[in-house]
């Protein structure tokens, strides 16, 4: 019987961040159309062919709308990719297809061993490429691989990686005034062949990048979220506390189910005694109350980078920061609520629904607090190097 074949996959391969061995020609190629193919049986029964979308190689750069730029996923001109086996990383390769070949039998799959990281990089008034805080996703993602068994990504490969894939992508960071940003995505995995669960003997680390648009285009809106009764985040001794796929497979549904309500965002409350406030889906809760910053110290809590960032901010502006556990009656006694994270920055929580009772925050829940504003604009300022950056926090795209 015939078959769809499996795609060729077209690499090149860096050492120490140069390209050998690749026709690099037409890298930064075109915007390729989806074609879809389908193979019909030669003989025997007639099993119906998947219809498989085919990507091919961008030819030429495309042409983006980069005002009106969403969270979708585009095309770029290729991603990097490096792999473990017998106990070393590889050198990282470039692969142009959007497509990973892989083991059926691979423990990613079967057993979700696979973590991965988001992050961005900014295209700056200068004109210079920034990426930010990119040695803070190399930490959490060392702690999401050692807590799912896979080896470690020396930061110095990580940050090799994410550079490369910026650097070979960098037509497709948006111009500087659009808003825009280049998401940069690293996924860890277990790539390597086995049947009984156990963790894989191959990994494979990938890094590919999605031009994304301004969330906040307008200016930031205050949203209601919801408290979802029957579903729980994370068990308080399970994988709340690293970047695991799974957690976020077990948060679709709940996910899904808030929107089509009308809720943008859910909140998770802790598993043990749903007393106590956890997290929203992907972003963290913080709330600002008189001249402190508050904010959940769960350990079955992704630690945030934004929140993180937004902590400093908060006590360089003379704040008194609470890590603590924060009640979910507490929510009326706060000013501002926001929900943290690298996609948007701050999303404005001014109303939560938890079964028949709405909470408000503040005095005017219409309204988006001019504080959350201001934590919103500088980090922006400090991300696209329009305000000084003195925690270091912006790095420069390195030529490696
Ligand atoms: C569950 C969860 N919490 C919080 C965050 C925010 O983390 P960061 O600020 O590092 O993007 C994310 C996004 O990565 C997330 O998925």
């Amino acid at each position: 019987m015939a078959f769809v074949s499996p795609m060729a996959v077209r690499q090149s391969t860096f050492t120490s961040g140069v390209q050998h061995c690749c026709d690099l020609t037409n890298r930064h190629a075109a915007q390729r159309t989806p074609s879809t193919t389908a193979t019909a049986p030669k003989t025997g029964r007639a099993f119906s062919q998947p219809r498989m979308v085919q990507y091919e190689v961008r030819r030429t750069v495309p042409k983006i709308d980069w005002n009106n730029l969403g969270f979708q996923y585009i095309q770029t001109a290729c991603h990097v990719q490096s792999v473990w086996k017998d106990g070393e990383w590889s050198a990282l390769q470039r692969v142009d297809e959007p497509y990973v070949r892989m083991h059926i039998a691979n423990t990613a799959l079967h057993y979700g061993q696979s973590c991965f990281e988001g992050l961005k990089a900014f295209r700056g008034r200068d004109g210079r490429v920034r990426i930010f805080r990119a040695d803070e996703n190399a930490k959490r993602m060392s702690s999401s691989a050692a807590r799912l068994v896979i080896p470690n990504v020396p930061e110095q490969l990580f940050l090799e990686a994410v550079h490369t894939a910026v650097r070979e992508n960098e037509q497709f960071v948006p111009p500087y005034g659009t808003g825009g940003s280049l998401y940069i995505r690293p996924i860890l995995f277990g790539s390597g062949a086995k049947i009984g669960l156990q963790s894989s003997d191959e990994f494979t680390l990938l890094v590919m990048v999605v031009p994304v648009g301004d969330y906040y285009k307008g200016g930031l809106s205050p949203v209601t979220a919801i408290v979802m009764e029957d579903y729980d985040r994370a068990a308080p001794k399970g994988v709340g506390h690293v970047k695991v796929a799974g957690n976020y497979a077990a948060d679709l549904l709940p996910n899904m189910m808030g929107k089509s309500a009308g809720y943008p965002i859910n909140l998770y409350l802790d598993a043990q005694n749903r007393r106590t406030i956890e997290e929203f889906g992907t972003s963290n809760f913080f709330a600002l109350k008189g001249n402190t910053y508050v904010t959940p110290n769960s350990r079955s809590v992704l630690p945030s980078i934004t929140n993180k960032t937004l902590i400093q901010l908060a006590r360089d502006d003379g704040m008194m920061v609470e890590e603590r556990e924060v009640d979910i009656d507490e929510l009326e006694t706060f000013d501002e609520v926001g929900a943290c994270g690298t996609a948007v920055v701050i999303t404005a929580v001014t109303r939560v629904v938890r079964g028949s009772k709405l909470y408000e925050i503040g005095d005017e829940p219409d309204r988006v607090g001019e504080r959350l504003h201001s934590l919103y604009r500088k980090v922006r300022a400090i991300q696209y190097g329009e305000a000084e950056d003195r925690h270091g926090w912006a790095q420069e795209l390195l030529l490696l």
